[in-house]
């Protein structure tokens, strides 16, 4: 099973960003756990802070990939653009938000990817990716 992680802008500072909301880990450690602990998937990590490196990105593996986990970090809250992308790949999203979204500011309560996920994992911490590649594994 192919999965892949993709982040959008600003979570390449995990660890040093807000680490009261985004915790003090980095994301490459968390990956390499998440690699460790999931042997049988083929796990793949992207991060990009341009929304169109997203959009290809979800092109290129949106065909053959078996998941995609998606924390689009501030664009879930403004993209139109990664919103059709997700509409228009056939691979399953799963929409991924370390924080609970909910719980701040309301504009953080808007998604323009919600409509077209398997999924939305949202406040559960690094752990949120975990749950999100769980929910693939039949
Ligand atoms: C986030 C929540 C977004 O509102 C925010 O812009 C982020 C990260 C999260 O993982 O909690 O950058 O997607």
């Amino acid at each position: 099973m192919k999965i892949i992680i993709i982040n959008g802008p600003n979570l390449n500072l995990l660890g040093k960003r807000e680490p009261e909301i985004y915790g003090s880990n980095s994301f490459e450690d968390y990956f390499r756990q998440l690699q460790s602990q999931f042997k049988d998937i083929e796990l793949t990590y992207f991060q990009s802070n341009i929304e169109g490196e997203l959009i290809d990105k979800i092109h290129e593996t949106g065909f053959s990939y078996d998941g995609i986990i998606l924390n689009a970090a501030a664009y879930t809250h403004t993209s139109v653009g990664i919103g059709d992308a997700v509409k228009g790949v056939e691979t399953p999203v799963v929409e991924v938000h370390i924080s609970n979204v909910y719980e701040r500011e309301s504009f953080r309560h808007t998604s323009y990817i919600a409509p077209n996920v398997k999924g939305i994992i949202a406040g559960f911490g690094l752990q949120s990716y975990e749950l999100a590649i769980r929910s693939y594994i039949k």
